[in-house]
């Protein structure tokens, strides 16, 4: 018999279609991560304006000691998980002073990409040829679960980058939550936090002067293009970047600059735009004190020890299970 039902869209086809849909529209920063857009958030890393990954490396670079004692404070030996490790140019920090000290460790970088895996093992096992490094590529919580009685040492995962803060506050509580599901009493969470500051350092960090942000937001028009045969006039929105400083949220979005009629194959449908109409891109969530102590409580951890770069206020917060 032949079947005449459409074909199962994709889970970004699908996101796509409700993100359009939806009224204010909207498209999910977590798609933003193609090969281009890897490239360009690499370029965004390196801008004058974007401060967090050079205030991580400083605090990894000047408080090493302090993040091995805590670390391996009740521990007899490491496993340390990154979800979403990146280049792992940070990490490498750490590892380097860590085996120096002859922490007995092992290093587990979770991904959802095979390649970015692939990269970081050969990276590392250039770097530290002693390091047993164990790649997993998959889901977050799936590979943690299965990693749960692996081994009876103390795991610390790390969450680094102020990733956490591209969640909205309640995903983020979720998130939180179900990683203290899949942990034992004595792990330990490692997480960076961009923190409150002068709006116009944020603001300037996410409205780079060489457009480098801009063209990020934007590509992941290019890709809608490119994977679900969309026609948008790429020349036709420009992004917009705006800071809330009583809720700490730093948003960007893409603006119709006309009126127009947007068709995607993939999805058999058209979306139209009114002139100067919005879709929301990206939160970059930043937090207070308060803030960072309410969501490791809500989620089920206690606060035990934090690194702070006071310039840039930027911390790395350790957290323990309650
Ligand atoms: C990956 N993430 C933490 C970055 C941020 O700061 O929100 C992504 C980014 N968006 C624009 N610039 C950088």
């Amino acid at each position: 018999m032949i079947s005449h039902q459409t074909p199962e869209l994709t889970e970004f086809a699908e996101d796509v279609l409700a993100g359009l849909s939806a009224t204010p529209k909207r498209l999910s920063s977590r798609y933003f991560y193609d090969d281009e857009g890897s490239r360009l958030f690499m370029e965004i890393m390196k801008l004058p304006e974007y401060y967090p990954t050079r205030a991580e490396m400083k605090i990894f670079e000047e408080q090493k000691e302090g993040i091995l004692k805590a670390f391996t404070d009740g521990a007899d030996g490491l496993d340390l998980i990154e979800l979403g490790a990146g280049d792992g140019a940070k990490t490498a920090v750490l590892i380097e002073y860590f085996l120096k000290a002859q922490v007995d460790l092992t290093y587990c970088p979770i991904d959802i990409s095979q390649e970015a895996n692939d990269a970081l093992k050969a990276r590392f096992e250039t770097l530290f040829p002693d390091l047993t490094i164990t790649p997993h590529t998959g889901d977050y919580f799936n590979v943690l679960s299965s990693l749960k009685n692996t081994s009876s040492r103390r795991k610390v995962l790390m969450f680094l980058g102020s990733n956490i803060g591209n969640f909205q506050q309640e995903k983020a509580l979720e998130f939180f939550r179900s990683l203290r599901s899949v942990m034992n009493d004595n792990d330990r969470l490692f997480v960076g936090f961009d923190m409150q500051k002068d709006p116009r350092v944020i603001i300037a960090a996410y409205d780079d002067k060489q457009g480098v942000t801009a063209a990020f937001n934007l590509n992941l028009l290019t890709r809608i293009n490119r994977e679900l045969g969309g026609d948008f006039d790429i020349s036709k929105f420009s992004h917009y970047a705006q800071y809330r400083p009583v809720e700490c949220a730093a948003r960007s979005f893409l603006i119709s600059r006309e009126k127009q009629t947007v068709n995607i194959a993939a999805l058999g449908r058209s979306f139209e735009f009114d002139q100067w109409e919005a879709i929301f891109m990206e939160i970059s969530q930043k937090y207070t004190a308060a803030m960072i102590e309410e969501l490791a409580t809500k989620s089920g951890f206690l606060i035990e020890t934090e690194f702070l770069n006071n310039e840039d206020f930027y911390t790395n917060a350790l957290w323990k299970p309650l």
